[in-house]
């Protein structure tokens, strides 16, 4: 038996975040953090007029819609250890001079994210919230500015539009509505508002059967409180020939998915162990690959080429080159993710070399996208420990050949 997301989400991830020398690193409370003995705990919205805020919807369900949305005011959703430690923001200062403290908690925990927390009382429809959370978990601090809520809804709408493109063995988890305070600075080098997302659970398009979401880390992460566990891919493996299954319910999918995603949309998937999710049936059989966290990179050059309208999109994350497709192609996906998958797998099939899963992936993606060579570099790229204005990573060249694509 697979275990559910809420658990596998948090206490399957042990001893995976060692991709990066800051991969592990937290500024998380300890009550906050996914792989804690914490159970559960209380963010306690604000009541907020609807004229202080701006909000972005991409087809909610309304029961979904009416629970966040009032007639005149709006949850509005703070995770509280930014409650605690941000007193001197000037939208947590402003929202509780004008509006007021929310009469029910709600009561959440975190998913593998930390800033992403599953609504425990969801009512009838399975959901979480993306919050900001201004402190520091792996490499950057993770924001949730105006522009990066409505860039979510945008690409949410777009990738729900333009679904039938797309394999059916793909399926996406819907950000449905956003709510973020209006900027309160105009001087300001970039607009530093926030708030926060609603993302549907259930994976997009929906099914009526149930299905339980295994996230890619728990393949071959350890388990928090037994670590001696097998790892979760050899039960799922089963008697099945390891290479074929690994490669044909996972990495070939996943491959065509970020092709596919870039060559209709211009999206850059990051399917890193944490972004992806294996939706699997009853019998332990992988049904879809479930793409979650849609602040991708977006390649404008692609999108001009077909003709893709611009005018859907904000600014966030716009592209004008191709060393972010060799992050989260080469990196996010071959480095962090597929090269843990194939280490569990050669543990304990070491007949296996890691260049039976590498050629035909590499193999796949020159097929699919012969005009490869156009959008990404001939290294692989990375992030430097250099930082913009904003402390954001900058990108440099690793000068080293791609191992998962040609
Ligand atoms: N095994 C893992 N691989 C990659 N990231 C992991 C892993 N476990 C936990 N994480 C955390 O997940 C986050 C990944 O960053 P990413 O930008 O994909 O997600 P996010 O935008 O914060 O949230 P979400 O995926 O819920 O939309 C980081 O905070 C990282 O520390
Ligand atoms: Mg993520």
């Amino acid at each position: 038996m697979i275990p559910s997301l809420e658990y596998t989400d948090r206490y399957y991830n042990e001893g995976t975040r060692t991709y990066s020398s800051l991969a592990d690193y937290t500024e998380a409370d300890e009550q906050y953090r996914p792989n804690s003995t914490y159970d559960s705990f209380s963010l306690v919205p604000l009541r907020v007029l609807k004229s202080q805020v701006n909000i972005y919807s991409a087809n909610p369900s309304a029961q979904l819609f009416n629970r966040y949305i009032y007639e005149n005011e709006v949850l509005f959703c703070i995770h509280p250890q930014v409650l605690l430690n941000f007193k001197q923001d000037p939208y947590i200062i402003s929202m509780k001079e004008k509006g007021e403290v929310g009469k029910r908690a709600i009561s959440v925990v975190p998913s593998s994210s930390t800033r992403t927390l599953y609504v425990l009382d969801d009512g009838d429809i399975s959901h979480a919230l993306k919050v900001h959370f201004p402190f520091r978990i792996s490499r950057y601090g993770r924001k949730m500015r105006d522009e990066v809520i409505g860039q979510a809804i945008n690409i949410s709408l777009e990738l729900e539009e333009g679904i039938k493109h797309l394999d059916d063995d793909f399926a996406f988890l819907r950000e449905v509505l956003g709510v973020s305070h209006k900027n309160l600075d105009i001087l300001s080098a970039r607009n530093e508002n926030w708030g926060y997302l609603v993302r549907d659970m259930r994976p997009f398009p929906h099914v009526s059967e149930s299905r339980t979401l295994l996230p890619g880390f728990a393949l071959y992460g350890r388990n928090f409180f037994d670590p001696e566990k097998p790892p979760l891919l050899y039960q799922l493996i089963g008697n099945e020939n390891p290479l074929d299954f690994v490669l044909g319910n996972i990495m070939l999918p996943i491959i065509r998915h970020w092709v596919d995603c870039f060559l209709r949309f211009g999206y850059m998937l990051e399917p890193h162990g944490q972004n992806v999710l294996l939706e699997l049936n009853e019998s332990g059989g992988v049904e879809r690959i479930v793409h979650r966290d849609l602040s991708v990179g977006i390649d404008m050059r692609r999108r001009r080429q077909i003709g893709l309208s611009q005018g859907n999109l904000n600014n966030y994350n716009r592209m004008e080159s191709g060393e972010f497709n060799s992050i989260t192609y080469d990196m996010f996906m071959g480095g962090h993710f597929f090269d843990a998958v194939v280490s569990c797998c050669l543990k304990r099939y070491p007949q296996l070399t890691v260049e039976d899963f590498r050629a035909p992936c590499r193999q796949l993606f020159a097929e699919i996208f012969p005009e490869y060579r156009k959008f990404l570099p001939a290294t692989v790229h990375y992030f430097s420990e250099k930082r913009d204005q904003f402390n954001k990573p900058l990108y440099k060249d690793t000068g080293k050949s791609p191992e998962w694509r040609p």
